[in-house]
């Protein structure tokens, strides 16, 4: 354990000779501020770090993750972070990541009780809900877990769309495009869901703001 205490101080300046090596004003640059292009919502799972999936390197992608990459909208953790990516850093791009394997869609198709995580999950078993009828059509169980996964990721691209947040942007004529990809722990490739949107013509009449 010790070891590997150690061993993080020890690749981090390891990493901090190799930038220099390329770029002696690397860190000085990065110093400056930040302008990503991206905001990126993924899981929490240790097997899907944003950037290095997609070879970004620091100051190109605004990241927020939590368990089974979730848009809830009275998250305050989640609207602070898609406030200023939006209407501060002014991102283009908006990415939800989910991934195959996922822990947390795995535990909403169940009944097992794990703790506080319960009330988290409950949100996932909603998009469940909303979907059974397919769902429960899909005989086969890893399929089945595979296309909740899916459909988990098109409802937070939804979700985001629903806010006021996002809508405000749109309203205002912002170029910001909400986009939902599924990664997969198994071979390291990303699936794009080719759900992107950017305005709120797919949203239920309901939802959608006069701005
Ligand atoms: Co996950």
């Amino acid at each position: 354990m010790e070891k590997y205490y150690n061993k993080m101080l020890e690749n981090n300046k390891k990493w901090v000779t190799s930038k220099l090596e390329k770029d002696p004003d690397y860190f000085l640059k990065l110093s400056k501020g930040q302008q990503p292009p991206v905001l990126w919502i993924g899981c929490s799972d240790s097997r899907v770090p944003a950037n290095e999936i997609i070879g970004a390197e620091p100051g190109e992608v605004f990241v927020h993750r939590n368990i089974a990459n979730m848009v809830v909208h009275s998250d305050m953790n989640l609207l602070s972070v898609l406030d200023y990516a939006v209407n501060v850093l002014k991102v283009k791009h908006i990415i939800v990541c989910g991934h195959y394997g996922c822990g947390g869609v795995q535990a909403a198709m169940t009944n097992k009780h794990i703790g506080l995580i319960d009330n988290w999950i409950r949100h996932i078993k909603d998009v469940y809900r909303f979907h059974s009828s397919e769902l429960n059509s899909i005989v086969d169980e890893a399929e089945r877990f595979n296309r909740f996964v899916e459909l988990n990721v098109v409802e937070q691209v939804l979700d985001l769309a629903k806010t006021s947040i996002v809508q405000g942007a749109w309203g205002k004529n912002q170029d910001l495009h909400v986009h939902g990809w599924v990664y997969d722990v198994a071979d390291g490739l990303i699936k794009d869901l080719g759900i992107s949107i950017k305005n709120d013509d797919s949203l239920a009449d309901v939802y959608q703001l006069d701005l």
